[in-house]
Order: structure tokens, then C-alpha cells, then sequence
């Protein structure tokens, strides 16, 4: 099964009952929400997002109207990656954002919170009916007007961006993780880093054979990376796993 396709729509992010995941309320979703795998214990996953940066107050309705009106609502990234996100794109003085994997606009609205005037976010999804959610927050936010939303598979929006980017998100179907990762080191600029969601896949990534294509993508994606010697990476257990990777140029 490569992705769970729910009422016609590709579910690409953590919302399958994972065999090592834990099933549990998320502190931050609403208590009839589908329950958020978290791979380390809720309760201190609910601490760590007490104690980051809280989101907006747009970000927050975004959030809720996603779990109630949305499929696999946990697609959004929430608060605990937003701060992640939007404090990686403070650390490198990003100006030009690529989100690839819109969703309803959880992560594009949290770039472009943190990215001075004149910065922008290009994020791109397939998605009509999510993004069309992402478009009437955006629309809405003082900060909207810095994200450019793309309509499209990310392979062609992508074939047809010029760099630089400041920071590459990988986040739409896992199949194809390889591609955006060999792409965005095209578009990256000097100071640029690119971020991969899902890396860890609700703990299927430990299982040989892997149990269905999805998984296998993402270990083959583990993989590509690790052994490109152009970058540095390191896998972060934060949420569903993050992988955070530098081109190792700029090491030096
Ligand atoms: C995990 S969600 C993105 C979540 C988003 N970053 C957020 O914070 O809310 C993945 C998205 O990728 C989109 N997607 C799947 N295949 C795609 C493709 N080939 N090109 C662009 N987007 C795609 C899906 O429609 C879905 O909305």
C-alpha cells in the first residue's frame, strides 16, 4: 500500500497505526481527532511542545479546522515541527523557503512567519480541495501575501524553479523523496539546508522486508542520503523524524 488513499486523497503523512508507533492523543489536537503516533512517550512529546515556541493564533485555527473538516488531518506538521521549522529558518537567515507538500497550509504559514520582509515560500501540493483551505488562511494572515502557492506535482514545480533556496521541506508523497532530494540540492543556496518529514515512518523504517512500498521509499531515501558524500545528515526522533541535511561544503 503506498500511501492510504482516504475518500480519493493520498495520505502521506503519519496518521497509519505504525507497530511501533504509539497511538495517542496529541496534546494539541482536539480530543476527537484520529489519534497521532508519537514515537516517544505523549507525555513528554506534550511537554516538549509546551515548552517550545507556542504557534500563532492563525496557525491554531488553521489546525482545528484542518482536524475537523479534513482526511488525515495529522499531515499537518502542529506545533512542535512548526517551531522546529521556523527556528531552522531563524538559524539560517532564510529569505526563500520551498515547502514541497502543502497540505492546508500548516508549515507554508509558519515559514512565512519567521522570514523577514521581502522573503518568500513557494509551496506546491496536488491537493485542490487542502489547498484550497491553505489559500483562505493565507489570504487571511498579515503574512500570506509571502507565499506562493503551486498547484501541481512537486517534480514539475520543481523542474521549473530557479534557486536559491534557503530551506528545501520535503514533505509530500514518500515515493518520491529521492527526486525532491536530488532536485533541491540544484536549488539550495550557500547557507541552505534541506529538511525531510517522516523520516522514521511510525517505526516501520526498522522493519526488513519492509512491510509495502511506502516504507521501502523511505529506507531507500534513508539511505541515499547517508551515503551521498556531498551532504552531512542527522535523523532527529522528533515527531514522526526529521532528517536535517547540510552540504558538506559549507563545513569547511
Ligand atoms: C504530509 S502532507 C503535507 C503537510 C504540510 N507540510 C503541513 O504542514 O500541513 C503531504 C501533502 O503532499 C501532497 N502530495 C502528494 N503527492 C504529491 C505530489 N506528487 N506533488 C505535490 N504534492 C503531493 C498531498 O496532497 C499532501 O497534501
Amino acid at each position: 500500500m503506498p500511501w492510504q488513499r482516504v475518500q480519493g486523497r493520498a495520505c502521506t503523512g503519519p496518521c497509519r497505526p505504525g507497530r511501533m508507533g504509539r497511538t495517542t492523543a496529541y496534546r494539541s489536537e482536539p480530543e476527537n481527532a484520529t489519534p497521532m503516533k508519537t514515537l516517544v512517550p505523549p507525555e513528554l512529546e506534550a511537554y516538549a511542545e509546551t515548552h517550545s515556541m507556542p504557534e500563532s493564533e492563525i496557525c491554531r485555527r488553521l489546525r482545528e479546522e484542518t482536524f475537523r473538516t479534513m482526511d488525515c488531518p495529522q499531515m499537518c506538521v502542529g506545533p512542535l515541527e512548526g517551531a522546529f521549522l521556523k527556528i531552522l529558518a531563524r538559524m539560517v537567515s532564510a529569505m526563500r523557503v520551498l515547502d514541497i507538500g502543502t497540505f492546508t497550509g500548516y508549515s507554508a504559514l509558519c515559514f512565512a512567519e519567521v522570514l523577514p520582509p521581502g522573503g518568500a515560500v513557494v509551496t506546491c501540493d496536488i491537493d485542490p480541495v487542502a489547498t484550497a483551505l491553505a489559500r483562505r488562511f493565507f489570504a487571511e494572515s498579515p503574512v500570506g501575501s509571502k507565499i506562493d502557492l503551486r498547484l501541481g506535482p512537486a517534480l514539475e514545480t520543481m523542474s521549473g524553479l530557479a534557486g536559491p533556496f534557503d530551506v528545501v521541506f520535503i514533505d509530500a508523497d514518500k515515493v518520491n523523496y529521492v527526486k525532491y532530494f536530488q532536485r533541491a540540492m540544484d536549488l539550495l543556496s550557500d547557507r541552505g539546508v534541506i529538511v525531510a518529514d517522516n523520516v522514521l515512518w511510525n517505526g516501520e523504517v526498522v522493519r526488513h522486508p519492509p512491510p509495502d512500498a511506502t516504507t521501502a521509499a523511505i529506507q531507500e531515501f534513508n539511505r541515499v542520503v547517508r551515503h551521498d558524500p556531498r551532504v552531512d545528515t542527522v535523523m532527529l526522533t522528533v515527531r514522526d523524524g526529521i532528517a536535517l541535511i547540510v552540504p558538506k561544503s559549507r563545513a569547511r
